[in-house]
This record gives C-alpha cells, structure tokens and sequence, in this order.
C-alpha cells in the first residue's frame, strides 16, 4: 500500500504563482483550475533542479527522447506500444490538438464535441476555422446513437476526451470500439485527447484509443506528462499517430509547432515518463483517499447535491441543481462560501446548475471547503 501524498500548508500553497493561486483574494479557498496541491514528483522536481544548475534553459531539441519515454510508460501502464518515432513534442495539448485540427478543416466545417466537456474544446474548434457541432454525452457516457448520426453528416473530425473531463467517465473498449467503428464507415477522423489517461483511479482502466483495433486508421492522440505530474505551465505534450495514413497528417504540421515546446517541460516529462512511477502510484492511492473523502462529506453535509464519483481525474462534476435554482451556483458558493469552483455552464449549456470541484488537495483543505459550501444557505 502506498503511503498518501502531503500537502504543503496554505501559507506556502498561496505563495505559488500560477493562476490556482493567484485568481482569487486570499480568504478563498481555490477548487476551480486543474493543477494539484502536491509537491512535484521526486524525479521530476530533480530533473528540472539539475536543468537550472546547468543553465540549461534553452530551446527544446526534438530528439528522440520523449517517443521512447512515452512508449515506455504506455507499455508498463497500459500494455499499449506506441512507436516511439511516431510521438512528435509539442507546445501543450491545446496547440496539438488545434493544430491537426488546422489540417483537418476548412472554413466553417463541423467538428463534434460531446459536453459537458473541457471548456477549451468549445475555442480549440472556432481557433482551427471549424464550427462546434454539440453531441452530449447521455448519463454520463458517450452517447454512441447520437454520434453515429452527426458522423453520418460528415463532419471534418471528433474531439474525443478520454478519459472525459469533466465527468471522469473512463470510457470502455467497447464504447470505444463502436466509435472507431462509426469513425471508418463515416470516414471522421478522430483526435483523442488523453491528457488525463495516467489518473484513472481504482477500479477503472485505461484505454488508449490507439490501442483499440483499426482506431490507427482514423484517430490520433494528444497525450502529455503535464496533468497527472502537475507541470502544465512547463508547455510540453505530445501528438501521437500509429499508422502511416494518419502520421501523414502530422507530418504536415509546421515544424515551429514542435519547436515551441518547452525545454524544461520535455526534460521534466522524460523524467516523469522514466521515473515516475512509484510518485505516481502514491498520488492515485491519494486521490482515490480524497474521491472517497468527499463522497462522506457530500453525503452528510451537502446530500442535496448529486454525483458520480470520477473513474478517473481528480476533478468532481457536481449537479446542484436540486440545491439552489442557480443555473449557476458557482457564483453563490464563490460569493457566500469563499470556496473557488469551476462553473458548470463553462464546459457547455447541458453544464447548467453544476459546478467542478478540484480534489487533489489535503484532507484539511477539502473539509474546509465542503464545510463552508453546506454552511450557504439558499
Ligand atoms: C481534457 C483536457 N485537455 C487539455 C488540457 C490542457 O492541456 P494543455 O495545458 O497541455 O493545453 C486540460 C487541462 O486541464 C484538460 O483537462
């Protein structure tokens, strides 16, 4: 059994700069952005301490160095081989995903997203000239019917999110195997953002989608190190292709696109990728400790506001709606509570009377939060 993650205290948490801390007054408890509260993994905090000791902060290379990482990590944690040759760096997830998009699209053509979805799908799409066409999920899993409908129209390609921020939906072989399925005979690519696939928790498992049968005919993945070992800002991701067909379309990426990948964040994936399982393995065993903890706090102090406990991500889709008549509670629990969550409306309308709450923060700080949240009146 591995030994949970600490948190370091508040005091030092508020002197961090990024935007988890620097958005809201101090007497806010921040639960709202994706970036989590635990000190970096070992290998990682070493790799980048050694890169500033050696004044190594230059441009990033693209070497060969974060394919073979990658392919290691996805081979020990999710028995899927990626070619290493075929794992190009990029900026972050945002600029690879936006930039196949570039090369999948023509002005104005639909590509489909499934909300309540990370919010930047809804710019990544208009960014890349597309137009959002909208499938919700139904009950929280893809919602295969109504996709096999909008495929049928043709779009210029789907915007996957596996696992599915903001529900923590991990989605099944099966599930998505008939996408790939409905993805060939409608001939709609597919990009696959897997930036969450390393935080599946207990009980749940992971799969790539390039690992599913054929999918390396229509899909290609945006994968990174930068969620589950917390090193967004370091810009570093990467576009994964596992056929010739679809390495094509990479291919066609400008090479500036790789070029802007952040040094220090390809040094601190390789490491994370290389070394980081153990760290990893600990920070699991502490969110699912949290998934569970707010489960108990939500049952005894808020048991008028609905969930489904993620299966992956330390993030909490919460339905208020049988809470307040807010379509959106955040501003209340933000107002009244001093407790920063995401509002629901943000990751699309069917979001309306949510909120996303971040857990990967300590037992104390998640107490405090879900205290001064039930102490709102409505
Ligand atoms: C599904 C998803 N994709 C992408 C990102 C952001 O990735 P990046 O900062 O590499 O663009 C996030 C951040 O939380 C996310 O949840």
């Amino acid at each position: 059994m591995n030994a949970e993650l600490t948190v370091p205290p508040l005091s030092d948490l508020r002197l961090r700069r990024s935007v988890k801390w620097r958005t809201f007054p101090g007497d806010v408890l921040p639960l709202f952005v994706a970036e989590m509260d635990y000190a970096l993994a070992p290998p990682v905090a070493a790799a980048l301490t050694e890169a500033v000791a050696r004044g190594d902060a230059g441009y990033s290379t693209p070497g060969p160095e974060l394919g073979r990482a990658f392919a290691g990590f996805a081979a020990r944690r999710w028995g899927w081989e990626p070619d290493p040759g075929r794992v190009l760096p990029v900026t972050d997830v945002g600029v690879g995903v936006v930039e196949l998009l570039r090369q999948l699209v023509r002005p104005g053509d639909p590509v489909v997203i499934s909300p309540p979805v990370y919010p930047p799908f809804f710019d990544w799409v208009p960014e890349a000239g597309g137009r959002v066409v909208e499938v919700p999920l139904a009950a929280g899993r893809l919602d295969l019917a109504g996709l096999e409908a909008a495929f049928a129209t043709h779009p210029a390609a789907y915007l996957l999110c596996n696992p599915h921020n903001p529900v923590g939906r991990v989605h099944t072989p099966d599930e998505l195997a008939e996408l790939v399925r409905l993805a060939l005979l409608h001939e709609v690519p597919i990009i696959s953002d897997e930036i969450h696939g390393a935080l599946v928790l207990p009980g749940a498992s992971f799969t790539p989608l390039l690992s599913v049968p054929r999918a390396d005919q229509t899909a290609l993945s945006v994968v990174s190190a930068s969620k589950a070992f917390n090193v967004a800002g370091l810009k570093c991701a990467a576009v994964v292709a596992a056929s010739t067909r679809m390495a094509q379309i990479v291919e066609r990426l400008p090479r500036e696109v790789t070029e802007r990948t952040g040094h220090l964040g390809l040094l601190a994936s390789v490491a994370a990728f290389e070394e980081g399982d153990s760290w990893l393995e600990a920070l699991i065993t502490t969110l699912a400790a949290r998934r569970e903890q707010l489960g108990g706090l939500l049952a005894s102090r808020l048991p008028a506001v609905r969930w489904t406990p993620p299966e992956a991500t330390y993030l909490a889709w919460l339905d208020a709606s049988a809470w307040g008549r807010d379509a959106e509670p955040r501003d209340r629990f933000l107002d009244d509570a001093l407790v920063a969550l995401e509002p629901g409306t943000r990751f699309g309308a069917v979001g309306s009377g949510h909120v996303r709450l971040n857990f990967a923060t300590s037992p104390e700080i998640l107490d405090e939060a879900v205290s001064r949240m039930s102490a709102v009146s409505v």
